[in-house]
């Protein structure tokens, strides 16, 4: 019988974490496990998939533990542009996940952009040729590790990012995605809404590998006997990418609010009325889809933006993130210190993956928290310049941010995030939208009405004058200007 339960489960890069939430949307049990990520080379970023689906499975019987078996769905939401290779017949992985921070397909994505396919790749799927998209990365699975590409000839291979990964595991053999997941692999045409014959080409990729696309708020499948701490037969009824998930606990469904997710990364995204090209640096996407449609959006990623007050922290030798952003807010600004962040290139707008990382403006005065500070600045720098090419490609202003994610939770980085973006930051009340976001969409597909979403806990107002304002934007701009090594 129905308890009205839904459990979703938000596996992220930093964290794998499951939440419990009632008929009414309140979390009634949630349990979280942080997940390591290897970096086995400079700019190279994995995690064991066998892990990843450990750390779902761990969190599953914690809540369980709380709760009890029986939900009435389970949806998921994931890290995006992850990729996962296994063997259909042992369940095994081939090779780590490839993260989608990790720039070792970058030499790839150079020599198909030198072979003049660029354009094809952006028209037919809203995405840039970057080392972010998944497509090299699997060809580079496949090519490097031994007897691969004969596996995938023989029918033995399955690939998929982390919620096809996961489902498979859950149900015991269904190989699915959602349209939003799919939409990121740089292999999916988002206008025919099918895997593209002429992508798979161009990236050596076997579209036979690939799940099948489905609705985001589908029954995916149901959970087997014995796989995981659930009832057997519970359905899975939401698969959707982390920030598109976000946008949905938002409660946005219609285009002229912008979200930001503050993670590891950070994602901004919008609702579009069409599938519109970027002319600033910017993804078209798909956000999700339902009975209702495919809805679209602009999409901005920043690669490195809640993990550079994190890395700031390694080089201070302060372990705790939130210890670094309390010594950032013991001093009134960054004394004219400016970090750009490219640790992994830098991402949306400027997509330049050999940009590197930068510390300047250093005098005799500074001190580690005007370190500190630099580093939770940036995250607002990063934010303000997609914010800006949002506008620009949208044609008119937008009126507001809504903010979410773990680094939301900093009063001072949204009321410098409000400073420079000279609009209204919204910080919603829920922590775990992207977790609010896929159990609503399951609950969607359930046929319940879903006019709850995360309301704002607290708007900042800005409050920096104008000219302090182009100050600051302009020394980020040299910043940036400095550590590119690509035209714009
Ligand atoms: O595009 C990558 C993004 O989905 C990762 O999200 O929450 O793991 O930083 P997160």
């Amino acid at each position: 019988m129905s308890n009205g339960l839904i459990l979703a489960i938000d596996q992220g890069t930093t964290n794998t974490k499951a939440l419990a939430f009632d008929a009414e949307g309140r979390v009634v049990a949630s349990a979280s496990v942080p997940m390591p990520v290897s970096y086995p080379q400079p700019g190279w970023a994995e995690q064991s998939a066998t892990d990843i689906w450990q750390s779902v499975a761990q969190v599953i019987a914690e809540v369980v533990a709380k709760v009890g078996p029986d939900m009435d769905a389970l949806a998921i939401s994931n890290q995006r542009e992850t990729i996962v290779v296994w063997d259909s017949r042992t369940g095994q992985p081939i090779a780590p996940a490839i993260l989608w921070q990790c720039r070792r397909s970058a030499p790839d994505g150079a020599a198909i952009r030198a072979a003049g396919h660029a354009e094809l790749i952006e028209t037919r799927t809203g995405l840039g040729v970057d080392p972010l998209f998944p497509a090299a990365k699997l060809a580079w699975i496949l090519d490097h590790v031994s007897g691969a590409r004969e596996a995938a000839a023989t029918g033995h291979l399955r690939a998929g990012t982390i919620d096809a990964w996961l489902l498979w595991n859950l149900t015991g053999g269904e190989h699915a995605t959602d349209h939003s997941n799919a939409s990121r692999t740089q292999l999916f045409n988002t206008e025919a809404l099918a895997w593209d014959e002429e992508l798979g080409r161009i990236f050596n990729v076997p579209l036979a590998l690939l799940p099948k696309v489905r609705p985001s708020d589908s029954a995916f499948g149901t959970v087997a006997a014995g796989v995981s701490a659930l009832a057997a037969g519970t359905p899975v009824h939401a698969m959707i990418g982390d920030s598109h998930a976000a946008l949905f606990g938002h409660g946005v469904r219609e285009p002229g609010t912008v979200k930001a997710t503050y993670g590891t990364g950070t994602s901004l995204m919008t609702l579009t009325a069409a599938r519109i090209m970027s002319r600033s640096g910017l993804s078209s996407t798909i956000a999700w889809s339902t009975s209702a449609g495919v809805a679209y959006a602009l999409e901005g990623n920043i690669s490195v933006s809640g993990q550079a007050v994190a890395f700031m922290g390694s080089l201070l030798g302060i372990a705790d993130p939130a210890a670094v952003a309390a010594l950032a807010a013991t001093v009134p600004d960054s004394n004219g210190v400016t970090f750009v962040p490219a640790l992994v290139g830098l991402g949306a707008p400027y997509w330049d993956p050999d940009a590197r990382g930068s510390i300047s403006g250093l005098a005799l005065g500074t001190t580690p928290a005007h370190l500190a500070r630099a580093a939770v600045e940036a995250i607002a720098f990063q934010v303000t310049d997609v914010f800006t090419a949002m506008e620009t490609d949208l044609g008119q202003p937008l009126a507001r941010l809504s903010a979410d994610g773990g680094a939301a939770r900093n009063d001072m980085l949204m009321q410098f995030q409000a400073d420079l973006i000279d609009r209204p930051v919204l910080r919603g009340e829920l922590p775990e939208v992207s977790a609010a976001g896929a159990a609503l969409l399951a609950a969607t597909g359930l046929g319940r009405n879903t006019t709850r979403a995360s309301k704002a806990q607290r708007q900042f107002t800005p409050q920096m004058s104008d000219a302090s304002r182009k100050a600051a934007l302009s020394g980020w701009l040299s910043g940036v200007g400095r550590v590119l090594q690509r035209d714009q």
